[in-house]
């Protein structure tokens, strides 16, 4: 039988329902003017389940991989997306019907699925090593062909990783190599580890660390700076076993602080370092950097979070538990391992993000979406843009109006331009109840007097998670783009 209908649940229904469509469109109707020193790619990728979910409690993390792709150039854009044709998502197609449970778990997956990998590569998407990347945590990447977005499978560098990848490696733009870390899902009497590991330009893989951690927790993102990279231990505590049982495989910890392993980027294990902070959600920085002795990390952080529940089941609101943008600073050279926690921003905020030319080295600005209206901003939308002097805290915004819900707005460096602000913002944003979406293209430098441009997409692009734009004169675009 057919699959006829999506349940009812928060991120089915709205600005998150899947369009269960594949789109290429040639040229797009734009409003304003799109700027001539605009000219690259962006592309996002986001949680779209081709089938209905069988389990009662579907989550946003759980729906298949998305990519779209914007082609800017010459005022014009072009754009098209494709899901990313995982063995997960071929297998389902192949049966027609939804087989693994949510996040995959054992117990609610059909056996038919049990030799297959559940990946949904659905969170990020990245060039990188000349290729197009579609990232989640928990599973290898999956190669997409960069202009057409068809599946090329799964990397595996030539099989030197082959433990998990996390969906927010960093680019040092320094020297274009890309520092990632693979989580190991572990049970039992054996400690907790993770793999640290090192890919030059070139999409070698030039180093891997075996980084023991003092609990299995959800390790979303990390840092790293010229010198260091840091693993973040939050409270989200993740077990195999405790599904298993019943329980919910990811449980917020409410009594564990957040705990920050800190180790020089060509150290070893017995290098690594534990600073504490008080028990924090964080799963998105917008950087981090070196300042003489200390870490300095810009991140969205919360006391909690709605998203997972606790060991009871209890879930927090959305109002309870709002990410505000704050820095935590590590003093490497304190006796007490204690970090500084400030706030930078107290508005309710989603995904920051930097210029990321500046990613590892000191940034001044972060742009993120943002909340000013809506009771939940996940489930109901963001509907503003945000971007803060972090130096002087004075903030530049814009509100796409009530029921909108925007996306993660990143900058988008002008050809040529050099500077933190010299270039534009572009997010994608859903006006409520509306058929289109539009890609609105700001200047970085002033949000608040709105879009100078707006590419129509003649239909609603679900909400989704990362983008990232990449300037035709990138190294990493050249790279990917010229074979
Ligand atoms: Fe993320």
């Amino acid at each position: 039988m057919a699959a006829t209908n999506y349940r009812e649940s928060p991120y089915l229904t709205g600005h998150h329902r899947p369009t269960r469509m594949e789109v290429d469109a040639p040229d797009l109707f734009v409003e304003g003017e799109l700027p001539a020193d605009l000219a690259g790619v962006f592309y996002r990728n986001g949680a779209e389940p081709l089938y209905p979910p069988t389990d009662e409690d579907y989550h946003w993390f759980d729906g298949d991989g998305m990519v779209y792709a914007f082609f800017i150039e010459d005022g014009r854009a072009s754009m098209r997306n494709r899901w990313v044709r995982t063995d997960k998502l071929l297998l389902e197609m192949k049966e027609g019907r939804r087989l693994f449970g949510v996040h995959g778990n054992p117990v609610t997956t059909d056996p038919i699925a049990r030799h297959t990998r559940y990946n949904t590569a659905n969170t990020n998407i990245i060039l990188h090593g000349g290729k197009l990347l579609a990232l989640m945590e928990g599973a290898p990447p999956v190669e997409l062909d960069p202009r057409s977005l068809e599946t090329i499978g799964e990397e595996s560098y030539g099989g030197v990783i082959t433990t998990t990848f996390s969906a927010h490696p960093t680019v040092d733009h320094a020297n274009g190599e890309l520092v990632n870390i693979g989580t190991i899902a572990r049970d039992g009497d054996r400690s907790p580890e993770i793999h640290y590991e090192v890919i030059d330009f070139s999409g070698r893989p030039i180093r891997t660390e075996v980084i023991p951690v003092p609990h299995q927790s959800l390790m979303h993102t990390f840092f790293v700076t010229e010198n260091h990279v840091v693993f973040p231990v939050t409270p989200l505590d993740v077990s195999i076993k405790r599904a298993l049982s019943g329980g919910p495989i990811v449980a917020w910890m409410p009594d564990r602080p957040t705990k920050l392993g800190v180790m020089p980027r060509r150290g070893t294990a017995s290098d690594v370092r534990w600073f504490e902070v008080e028990p924090r959600h964080m799963l998105h920085q917008a950087n981090v950097w070196e300042d003489g002795h200390r870490i300095v990390a810009d991140v969205a952080a919360a006391e909690g979070t709605a998203l997972f529940p606790d060991l009871h089941g209890r879930r927090r609101s959305h109002q309870e538990t709002q990410q505000s943008l704050r820095r935590w600073t590590i003093d490497l050279a304190a006796d007490t391992g204690a970090v500084r926690e400030e706030i930078i921003n107290d508005r309710d905020i989603q995904f920051p993000r930097p210029d990321d030319r500046l990613m590892t080295r000191p940034s001044r600005y972060a742009f993120s979406n943002s909340n000013l209206n809506s009771v939940d901003g996940r489930v109901d939308g963001m509907d503003s843009v945000l971007r803060v002097d972090t130096r002087t805290g004075v903030e530049d915004l814009y509100h796409f109006g009530d029921g909108a819900a925007a996306g993660e707005l990143i900058f988008a460096p002008r050809v040529g331009g050099t500077s933190e602000l010299d270039g534009y913002a572009l997010t994608l944003v859903h006006k409520e109840g509306a058929a289109e979406t539009e890609l609105a293209v700001f200047d970085a430098r002033d949000l608040s007097s709105g879009p100078l441009a707006r590419v129509r997409i003649p239909f609603r692009i679900p909400s989704g998670f990362h983008c990232n734009y990449y300037s035709v004169d990138s190294p990493l675009y050249e790279q990917a783009m010229r074979a």
